[in-house]
């Protein structure tokens, strides 16, 4: 069967890659990774705050010192000592490229346009082949509006793709009241292609404390269910990629996220629990699939179930109760 696919406009053997992660933090793992079939390897993000030394940045690093014990709360919340500073992040790109074939995706986060963004030339510079914008921010301030905070990610995009020869991806929270309208946005603005979508840490509160703490727990399969229904929304709406990220643990979640449309698949949490190796049990078990329901290639089931093709497209706009507990009251 014929697993190929083309995200960014890269012509991949087959969709399933590692996603922005520590995975790509070491060579070793890295090269794990290829010879489990990667796709693509996404690095870990550079933040805005590491090349402007912002406040955000300082305030993630007390978290981290008052929760030196988890280890991945601390691997997100201190991209400041972590793994990487701005030189070394670009080594590491370069590093990566010399020891595998498999394309590299250098990730950036942040929220503001500006200077900082001219350091998306340097990670191409240093090879990566495409760039991963995640733009990922939470506005707390109330003399913000939703219209300004979205066009300043629109020109983020902007500015990177005038700095940047490499096709451009952005990793979107689910978080807009009208993400349609905002994903055809980003494409005009030159994003090749969307993630979907950014998971992030939560404050969660410590009762006998009385103390908030940040806590960043792997995901499972439900998390997935969020990203099918954007996936089947956006398919073949804006002419950019689609990649799934979030949630897919087994090969079954792959066949989902492809079948609602997503033109590459992300794995992070399952490889991170049951090591890069895990990626091929995947790519087998969508090859298996592929095989017994007689489909000979990824092409042919590719958003077989999205919105527009699916046989009930309201059961993806639907978003509240009412038919599901009608349908529910007949059954009984
Ligand atoms: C330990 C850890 C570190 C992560 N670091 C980043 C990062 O630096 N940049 C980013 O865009 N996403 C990062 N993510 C989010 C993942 O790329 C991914 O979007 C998310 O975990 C959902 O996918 P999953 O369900 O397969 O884990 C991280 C996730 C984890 C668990």
């Amino acid at each position: 069967v014929d697993l190929s696919t083309s995200y960014l406009g890269l012509r991949l053997p087959q969709p399933l890659m590692a996603g922005a992660s520590p995975l790509a933090d070491d060579l070793d793992s890295v090269r794990r990774l290829e010879d489990a079939g990667a796709a693509a390897i996404v690095l870990r993000s550079l933040f805005e705050e590491q090349l402007t030394g912002g406040e955000p940045a300082q305030l993630l690093g007390r978290e981290r010192r008052r929760h030196p014990g988890d280890a991945t709360a601390y691997a997100l919340a201190d991209p400041m000592g972590y793994a990487f500073g701005p030189d070394r992040y670009a080594v590491q790109v370069q590093r990566i490229k010399e020891a595998v074939a498999v394309p590299v995706i250098a990730s950036l986060n942040g929220t503001t346009p500006g200077g900082w963004l001219a350091f998306a030339r340097l990670l191409a510079e240093a090879g990566a082949d495409a760039l991963e914008l995640n733009v990922y921010r939470l506005v707390t301030d109330a003399e913000r509006r939703g219209e300004e905070v979205e066009a300043e990610t629109v020109e983020m995009v902007r500015e990177v793709k005038a700095a940047v020869a490499v096709p451009v991806a952005v990793k979107l929270s689910p978080f807009y009241t009208a993400l349609v309208h905002f994903a055809h946005a980003l494409v005009a603005a030159g994003a090749d292609g969307l993630v979907l979508f950014n998971r992030f840490y939560q404050p969660d509160i410590d009762v006998e404390a009385l103390a908030v703490t940040p806590a960043l727990h792997l995901s499972d399969s439900g998390e997935l269910l969020l990203r099918l229904r954007w996936l089947a929304i956006l398919s073949g709406r804006t002419g950019a990629s689609l990649a799934a990220s979030g949630g897919v643990h087994t090969a079954t979640d792959v066949v989902k996220a492809l079948l609602a449309g997503a033109d590459a698949v992300q794995v992070v949490s399952a490889l991170l629990e049951r090591g890069p190796e895990h990626l091929g049990r995947l790519r087998r078990g969508l090859e298996e699939w592929l095989e017994s329901h007689g489909v000979d290639s990824l092409g042919a089931m590719r958003g077989r179930l999205d919105l527009e093709r699916c046989a009930d497209p309201g059961a993806y706009e639907r978003a509240n109760y009412l038919y599901i507990l009608q349908q529910r009251e007949a059954e009984r």
